[in-house]
């Protein structure tokens, strides 16, 4: 079996500050922080490493925070080859005030990455030892052309894997063009798509469609709380999980990826796999602030994800 790479071209140092209450104009005492490794892909190996399933991270990093980012990502079991540029590695700062639960996001841009720079992760993926999956996701740096998904994609394609990819707005129209397997929109990423608001699953179902004939196989369109509708060749499914209480829905869609690719990578079929997608989707929902599904949650909710056929042939 061959390894799991999870792509991250902008990842982030998520930094939560745990304060009483918030107050106006007096110093706001802060009674604990935490850092974590944060981005999509990078989210994705976390996950993945939660169920024992070996990955590595690539990527951009840089400065203290980039150093950070990787050694808390090695020390919690995760592979790393990131690519170091100039700059630092952006901090999102996260206020969690106790009393209220209430949080307040700032996320920041995140440093340039020169076209230079950039083109040295297509030269990565040329050269990773035994790529069998390859997921892509997040944001790009700044300035960066979104046609390096593109290259990416086709690189990773020629190597053998199979490519899964969850970016927004012009880096998935433009990602589409390299024929990733697999996509995983939210129903607004594939409303943006497509150009016009989706609301009826009959609309959802024809927009998948139309993507699937553009060369990508897979499409996981997510749906929050009403599920994972999946559309693939003949075959259309609904996952829709068990009613559970949300704490944060932070990494939902991150901890779907990465449910669906332990799914496949352990030999089950895209029915199966969507189920694992969906309940690793759920779990993730429980935790506060950006930590995501544990293994233990995402087992206990497997049994309890229904699946509807829509269409099998
Ligand atoms: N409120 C909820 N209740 C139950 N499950 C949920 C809820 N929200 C999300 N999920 C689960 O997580 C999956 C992915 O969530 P969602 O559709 O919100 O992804 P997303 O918008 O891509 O999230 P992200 O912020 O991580 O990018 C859903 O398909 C579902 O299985
Ligand atoms: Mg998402």
């Amino acid at each position: 079996m061959g390894m799991i790479y999870t792509i991250t071209l902008n990842p982030a140092l998520d930094r939560t500050l745990l304060i009483d209450e918030m107050r106006e104009d007096v110093p706001n005492r802060i009674i604990r922080e935490e850092s974590y490794a944060g981005g999509k892909g990078i989210d994705v190996s976390k996950v993945l490493t939660a169920f024992g399933i070996e990955n590595r991270a690539l990527g951009f990093i840089a400065g203290f925070a980039g150093r950070q980012l990787e050694g808390q990502l090695v020390r919690d079991g995760t592979g790393c080859s990131f690519i170091p540029v100039s700059g630092e590695t952006r901090i999102n700062v996260i206020v969690h005030e106790i009393a209220t639960g209430r949080q307040i996001i700032f996320n920041s841009i995140g440093p340039m990455v020169k076209p230079f720079e950039l083109i040295e992760i297509v030269d990565v993926v040329k050269r990773v030892e035994e790529p069998e999956f390859v997921s892509i996701g997040g944001s790009l740096p700044p300035g960066a052309h979104p046609e390096i998904y593109r290259k990416i994609i086709e690189t990773a394609r020629l190597r053998g894997a199979k490519v899964v990819l969850d970016v927004d707005r012009e880096a998935l129209s433009v990602g589409i063009r390299g024929k990733p397997d697999i996509i995983k929109p939210n129903i607004h990423e594939l409303s943006h798509l497509s150009g016009k608001k989706l609301e009826k699953r009959g609309e959802i179902l024809e927009a998948a469609r139309k993507i699937n004939r553009k060369g990508v196989e897979t499409v996981l369109v997510s749906m929050g709380p009403k599920g994972i509708l999946l559309v693939s060749d003949g075959k259309a499914y609904q996952a829709v999980p068990p009613k559970v209480e949300v704490v944060n829905t932070i990494g939902a869609g991150d901890s779907s990826v990465a449910g669906f690719i332990y799914g496949l990578s352990k030999g089950d079929d895209l029915k199966e796999a969507l189920i694992w997608a969906t309940a690793a989707g759920t779990a993730t929902t429980l935790r506060r602030g950006t930590a995501l599904a544990t293994r233990e949650d995402v087992e206990k909710i497997v049994p309890l994800v229904e699946v509807e056929t829509i269409s099998e042939d």
